[in-house]
Formats: C-alpha cells, sequence, structure tokens
C-alpha cells in the first residue's frame, strides 16, 4: 500500500474508533470497498477515489455543528500536510464537499467521475439491510421515536431544513433511503441498488404489517 493511502486510513481508523455505528470505521471502510467495486467497471483514478471514500465523512456537517463547507478545507489541509500531491488533493476535497445528501428537494452538484463513484458509493451503503441497520443505529442515537404515524415525511428543500428535520426513523425512508436508488449515478451502483431498494420495500410492508395488525 503507498505510504499515503496508509497514513489517510491509520488517520480515518483513529478518528472513527468510537463513532456510533452508522458513522464508524466500518462505514468508512465498507464505502471503500463499494467505490473501488464500482471502479472496477467504470474506471476513474483509484488513488483520487480510495482517498476521497476515506475522507469522505471526515467532517460531516451532522458531527462538526453544522458546517457544510469545513469538510473541504479540513480534507485539502490534512493531504497537504501529508505531501499528497496539489492536483490530487484538490480533486479529493471537492469530492469530499459534494458526497453528501442534501434533502428531496435539493439537487445533487455535478462532479467528476471519482466524484460520483465515491457518491453511489456512499449512497449504496446508506440503503438494504445494512442501510436499515444504519438508520436506526443513528435515529438510536438522537433518541428518534422508530415511527409515529402522526408525522409524514418532509420533502425537504434546502440542506438546512434536511438537516435540521427531528422525525422518527421510518420517515428517513421516504425522506431519504427510497429516493436514493434513482440518484445513482453509475450503471454499477444502479444495478446494486435495485436488489436493496426491493428489500427495503419489503422490510417497510412487514413493518406496517406489524404494528397495524
Ligand atoms: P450523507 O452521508 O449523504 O451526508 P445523511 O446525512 O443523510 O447522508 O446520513 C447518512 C446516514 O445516517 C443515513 O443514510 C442514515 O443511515 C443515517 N441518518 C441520517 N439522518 C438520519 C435520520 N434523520 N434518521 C435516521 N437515520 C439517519
Ligand atoms: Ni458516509
Amino acid at each position: 500500500m503507498p505510504a499515503l493511502l496508509e497514513q489517510v486510513e491509520n488517520l480515518v481508523k483513529a478518528k472513527f474508533t468510537d463513532m456510533e455505528g452508522s458513522h464508524d470505521w466500518f462505514h468508512i471502510d465498507r464505502v471503500r470497498k463499494n467505490a473501488l467495486l464500482i471502479q472496477q467497471t467504470e474506471g476513474g483514478d483509484a488513488l483520487v477515489i480510495e482517498l476521497a471514500a476515506l475522507l469522505h465523512d471526515y467532517s460531516d456537517h451532522k458531527y462538526n455543528g453544522g458546517d457544510f463547507d469545513k469538510g473541504y478545507h479540513e480534507v485539502l489541509d490534512l493531504l497537504t500536510q501529508l505531501q499528497c500531491p496539489a492536483p490530487i488533493a484538490l480533486k479529493v476535497a471537492q469530492i469530499v464537499q459534494v458526497v453528501s445528501y442534501k434533502g428531496a428537494g435539493v439537487a445533487d452538484q455535478a462532479t467528476i467521475l471519482e466524484g460520483k463513484i465515491v457518491r453511489d458509493a456512499d449512497r449504496l451503503d446508506a440503503i438494504g439491510a445494512v442501510g436499515i441497520a444504519r438508520a436506526f443505529s443513528y435515529g438510536g442515537s438522537k433518541h428518534r421515536a422508530l415511527y409515529n404515524p402522526a408525522i409524514s415525511p418532509t420533502l425537504h428543500q434546502s440542506k438546512e431544513a434536511y438537516a435540521q428535520d427531528k422525525g422518527h426513523t421510518i420517515n428517513h425512508f421516504y425522506e431519504k433511503l427510497l429516493l436514493l436508488k434513482d440518484r445513482m449515478e453509475t450503471s454499477t451502483a444502479k444495478q446494486i441498488a435495485a436488489q436493496r431498494h426491493t428489500y427495503m420495500e419489503t422490510f417497510l410492508a412487514q413493518f406496517m404489517q406489524e404494528w397495524n395488525p
């Protein structure tokens, strides 16, 4: 493994060790694996993809006090300190800035192929069986209800409204998780997403059936 990747991996592992299950080191590692899998068919610079996957949640707005731009600067500073060549560091920082989902009514920012691959890889980890587990882990960490039939989903029109929402976890499926299949940009991720999407629909149908027997 090249020295740069190894250093970044060790830093990220240390930073994410004590995170709650939806955003811990294993999430980062699954995103990296998903991204490198997509890269095998879609192409793109594997070093940029792996660095961006490792660093995509390095300064997440959910955990840094709500700053959407901090990730770009922190990642650029970190890679510069580690003597990463400037063109690579810039690409990685730009990708990190556009990965995050910002609401049902907020379009994804345009990005290079490597950015599409990392964004798709992060979103694959938000759906399917792992996606369901992550959603309830995050919801639990925020003391959210599993479900509350009195509170309907909101299709947020701004990143601020999305970030401030405190609804129950079943709503998150309608506000994000079920929308991700149609937001995938690479055909490889679209194929993987189809089966994971169906699995979530089956889960939701059974959940509702058990809630309202
Ligand atoms: P991104 O990684 O694109 O910034 P989010 O901020 O929406 O996306 O969150 C990443 C993951 O954290 C989600 O896929 C989900 O598992 C969990 N999560 C975030 N917000 C919620 C929420 N309101 N309810 C349940 N899970 C959530
Ligand atoms: Ni992520």
